[in-house]
Parts: structure tokens; sequence; C-alpha cells
């Protein structure tokens, strides 16, 4: 069985990964992001033989907010590895942490990121980072201030696990699911829809999942209420990559017609931008929209596709038992699949 480290001895697109910062599939090339699938199928199904890259090496994973898939993957992936991770939950077991420069200190918050970042980059060879938006003041929340903060200050790999904007992870593992599914991902006909859920959420899956969908040259509906238009910067974006690729990218207020003869349907809620920052009146807003579920009718609408999701899913509420439990659903191979392109990555970035 070949080595992964004389693969990627061998193979100038993949070592150059190393040391680099993974916060968005964006800075990565069409043939990066396709090396790096193909190899994370080969770890998957045992076809190489992933070694022990990351002997001698911690990788930090600092949580802002909770987890079950990232958490627990990111930890058996370093385990596996050969790694030892160690994870600080900011504000229980660890200090809160400020983010803002030049920010006078006198609240809640006991320290800031320019000494966590420094101090965590002495003892570790890499850091994760989930952190989710305020959902208070859009323009901030874009900057990715505590990614960049931590990109500054700790001079050491960031590995984004899902950050205000972007949860690129969930975006590769989803792609390598549509891969497995079918063979290829050329072309292959996508619905990322919206869905109703009782709270406005944070956009960071739509725009990864779409951001990847382009990049790899897939036929992408993006399918929402009006006044729940993705951000225009990213739309830009996936046109560029639809373009550049071979894809396409178009946008549709019907979810019905947005079904139709697709071989993946992937819902996911998120918040107008509207509303940005007015819970109440969003709240009030997304209260028409009930009917935006993925039930067993819609899903007889698609090519016999399947049902994605990155979970945590309301069941009854943004997707029906029926097409959850059925045999076209594919979240739990969504989840699984995250591991495999974790372990693929940390190898890739720390070996
Ligand atoms: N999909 C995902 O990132 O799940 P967690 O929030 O449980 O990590």
């Amino acid at each position: 069985m070949k080595r992964v480290s004389d693969i990627v001895g061998h193979n100038s697109v993949l070592s150059g990964f190393r040391g680099r910062n993974f916060l968005t599939t964006a800075d990565f090339s069409r043939a990066e992001l396709s090396e790096l699938l193909d190899l994370a199928v080969q770890h998957k199904y045992r076809q190489v033989d992933p070694g022990q890259p990351l002997t001698g090496k911690s990788v930090a994973l600092v949580f802002f907010n909770p987890s079950l898939r990232t958490r627990t993957s990111m930890t058996v992936a370093i385990q596996q590895l050969g790694g030892v991770p160690v994870i600080l939950d900011v504000g229980k077991g660890t200090w809160t942490l400020e983010y803002r420069e030049g920010a006078v200190m006198d609240q809640d918050q006991v320290e800031h990121i320019k000494e966590a970042a420094g101090v965590l980059a002495r003892y570790v060879n890499a850091i994760g980072i989930r952190c989710f938006p305020s959902m208070r003041d859009y323009a901030e929340d874009k900057s990715e201030l505590v990614l960049s903060e931590f990109e500054r200050h700790g001079r050491i790999p960031i590995i984004n696990l899902e950050s205000s904007m972007q949860h690129p992870l969930q975006g590769l593992g989803d792609v390598m699911t549509i891969k497995e599914k079918f063979g290829s991902v050329d072309q292959r006909k996508v619905t990322l829809t919206w869905a109703w859920h009782p709270k406005a959420l944070p956009m960071a899956v739509p725009n990864s999942f779409a951001l990847a969908a382009a990049q790899y040259g897939m036929r992408l509906t993006i399918a929402h209420p009006p006044e729940y238009e993705l951000d225009a910067d990213l739309m830009s974006q996936l046109q560029r990559y639809a373009g550049e690729n071979g894809g396409s990218v178009r946008v549709t207020h019907d979810l019905q017609e947005s079904c139709r003869g697709a071989d993946v349907v992937y819902a996911k809620s998120w918040g107008s931008l509207h509303y940005y920052g007015r819970m109440e009146q969003e709240s009030e807003l997304r209260q028409k929209y009930r009917h935006w579920m993925v039930d067993e009718d819609l899903m007889a609408r698609t090519a016999e596709g399947y049902f994605m999701h990155c979970l945590p899913v309301r069941r009854n509420v943004e997707v029906s038992d029926g097409v959850l439990d059925g045999p076209r659903s594919a979240v739990i191979d969504q989840a699984e699949n995250r591991m495999h392109i974790q372990r693929t990555l940390l190898s890739l970035l720390l070996s």
C-alpha cells in the first residue's frame, strides 16, 4: 500500500498545502481541491497508508460555540495521525477572550486574542477555531476578525472550524459525499434550498456549500424566499467560479420548481440580511415561510436525488422524518466524510 508521505513527496500540488492556513476553499485552486478530494477518498477506503505524520505535534481546537461533529471528528482525526488534540472551550475552562483592537477591557472579557494566540502558538503546531457570528452587525461579522486576529498573532496554520461566513471543512465533506454517490461531481445538478427554522441562523454553511459546488463545476440552483438572498459578493464569486469550472449558478424563489430533476437537495436555514441584527422583525418575517420544508412530495420531483444537510437538523421543521430516515438521505455519510477530509488536510498542512 502506498504511503501518503510518498504520494505527497512526489506531488507538487499536494506538497504545496504544507504550512498554509485553511480558512476558505476560495484560497485553493481547483487543482488543489481535486487532489485533496481524491486523496481523502483513498484515505476513507484504506487505499493508502496515512502513517503518523503528527507524531510529536499538537493541535489546539478553540471553540467559542458548541459542536458535536466538528469537535469529535477533528479530535479523532488528530489522534489517528499520531497527534495530540487540545480542546479549549472559550469562557468554560479557559478565559473569556476579547478580539477588538484597542478595547478597554473593563467588562467580562479577561484575555485578549493577541496574548492567547501568541501563547498557544508556542505550545501547538496549528490552531482550529470555531467562532459563529454575533448576528448583530453584518459588516463586523463579515470581517472575520476572530480568525484574522488568531492568524496575525499566532503565525502558525489556522484552520476554520466554522466562522461567521465560512465552514470550508463542511463544504469539502459535502462535495466528497456527492462524488461518492455519483462517481463524479462535474455538472452535477444540485439544489441548495433555504428551509424554515424558528431562529435566524448564520450563513456559513450555505456560503461554503455554494462556493465548493461552484469551484467543483456543479450546476447549482439556490432556492430561497425573496428576502433571503445570499451575500452579493459571494454571488459574484459563485458566478465567476462557475464560469471558470464549467458549472452554472441560478437563483429561484420557487421551491417546487427548484428541485425538479435535481441530483441533490441540500437544505439549510439562514437569516435575512435585510433584517440583520433585528431578530424580532426577522422572526415575524420568517413566519410566512413555514412551508419551506423538504418532504417526500418535494423529493419526488428530483431525479431520485439525495437529501443533504450539515446537521444538526430540526426534524419535521426543516425536513420530514420520511426524507431524513429514507434511503436517499446522505446526512450520516456527510458527517463521516468530514473526518476523512480533515485527516487528509491535517496530514497535508502539518506533515
Ligand atoms: N455540521 C457541523 O459542523 O456540526 P457541529 O456543529 O456539530 O460541529
